[in-house]
């Protein structure tokens, strides 16, 4: 397996998740849980995409700027769960920010996946594309044990 079939396992589940979240309704057992999932996902993979993904490209010249456009996308999500997370579940506003976490998340997955991804494939060698995916997945799953 390399870095991008790695990353690209949690960016199936996100999308998953994500529209999910937005089929639940209210302040019930369902968006409690849906909500979880989403959040324990995006966390630990962003966590394990910056440090086994984005670093290390950040330390190529090419790579500084999708880094950084990367990971800025990455808090801005944080962000929105952080806002979701002080606003009452049952309220419009909280369904407003879910449907704007869940847009945010499948532009930031689509431009890892078609931009992103087509540009490091050039910068990393096959080792290193590998040796990330490891890297990524046991970092991953110490995430969200
Ligand atoms: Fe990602
Ligand atoms: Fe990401």
């Amino acid at each position: 397996m390399n870095i991008f079939e790695a990353l690209r396992e949690s960016h199936e589940r996100q999308r998953t998740y994500a529209k999910a979240l937005l089929h639940t309704s209210g302040d019930s057992p369902e968006r409690v849980e849906a909500y979880k999932q989403l959040k324990a996902e995006l966390q630990a993979h962003e966590t394990a995409e910056e440090r086994h993904f984005y670093i290390p490209l950040m330390e190529l010249d090419n790579g500084v700027e999708l880094s950084r456009h990367g990971i800025a996308e990455h808090h801005e999500m944080d962000e929105m769960m952080e806002a979701l997370d002080e606003t009452e579940m049952s309220s419009p506003a909280w369904l407003a920010t879910a449907k704007k976490l869940s847009e945010k998340v499948h532009h930031h997955l689509k431009e890892e996946e078609q931009k992103f991804f087509q540009m490091a494939g050039k910068l990393l060698d096959d080792k290193q594309k590998e040796s990330l995916a490891g890297q990524y997945e046991k970092e991953y799953k110490a995430q969200m044990a």
